[in-house]
């Protein structure tokens, strides 16, 4: 019949454009990627930084952000250099921190942020004028720590901020809550409340 003899020759060449397809794709070359219809689309065109590049008219391949970018992260805290400088000293250096100079500055700015972090992290123990008499002291079974003010008003920032990064006796470590940045910048805050 004539639909017969139709769907035996459409049956035959699909047979055979199927075992070219199939047979062309076994290449010699396994890592070929076999024909690529649009490689402009996908392969990237390398262009060195420094280097001549004819898509922009300066030339200049190595872009300065569009004005207006706001920095990730709330630099100068997160993004701060400081945070990449190690702390070499170890915890039982504890004298030699005397040394350790504060790399932040103590604008208005910093000792605004320093009290911040202070009401977050430190408040309920040094209480709010770091007299030594937080929340957690008026349990009674926490013996309150001394005052900013009194016996800690000489303390060097540089031992403040080995304590706040290796703990010191009843006082844990806050390395891990605070960046190196943020120990410096509540350590301008506490320094204001050795003034009081
Ligand atoms: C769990 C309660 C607690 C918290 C929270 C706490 N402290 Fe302390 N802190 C203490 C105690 C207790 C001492 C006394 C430690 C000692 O000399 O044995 C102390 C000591 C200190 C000292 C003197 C360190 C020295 O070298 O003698 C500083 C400075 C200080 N704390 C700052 C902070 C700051 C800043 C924070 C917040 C980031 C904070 N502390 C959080 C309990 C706490």
């Amino acid at each position: 019949m004539r639909i017969n003899q139709i769907s035996k020759t459409a049956v035959t060449i699909a047979l055979v454009v199927g075992s070219v397809v199939v047979l062309d794709s076994c290449r010699k070359q396994p890592l070929s990627p076999g024909y690529e219809y649009m490689p402009d689309m996908y392969r990237p065109v390398g262009y060195e930084y420094y280097n001549v590049n004819p898509n922009f008219t300066d030339s200049i391949t190595a872009r300065k952000p569009v004005e207006g970018t706001v920095s990730q992260g709330n630099y100068p805290y997160e993004g701060n250099p400081v945070n990449y400088v190690p702390y070499s000293l170890k915890a039982e250096d504890y004298e030699l921190a005397a040394t350790v100079v504060n790399p932040i500055a103590a604008t208005a700015q910093v000792v605004e942020k320093g009290k911040d972090i202070y009401t977050k992290f430190c408040v309920h123990c040094h209480g709010d004028q770091g007299k030594g008499d937080g929340s957690i002291t008026q349990t009674g079974n926490f013996p309150p720590p001394p005052a900013y003010n009194a016996a800690l008003k000489e303390l060097p920032e540089g031992k403040m901020f080995h304590t706040l990064t290796y703990g010191k006796g009843m006082m844990g470590s806050h390395a891990s809550q605070l960046s190196k940045v943020e120990r410096w910048t509540v350590i301008r805050y506490v320094q204001t409340l050795q003034k009081l």
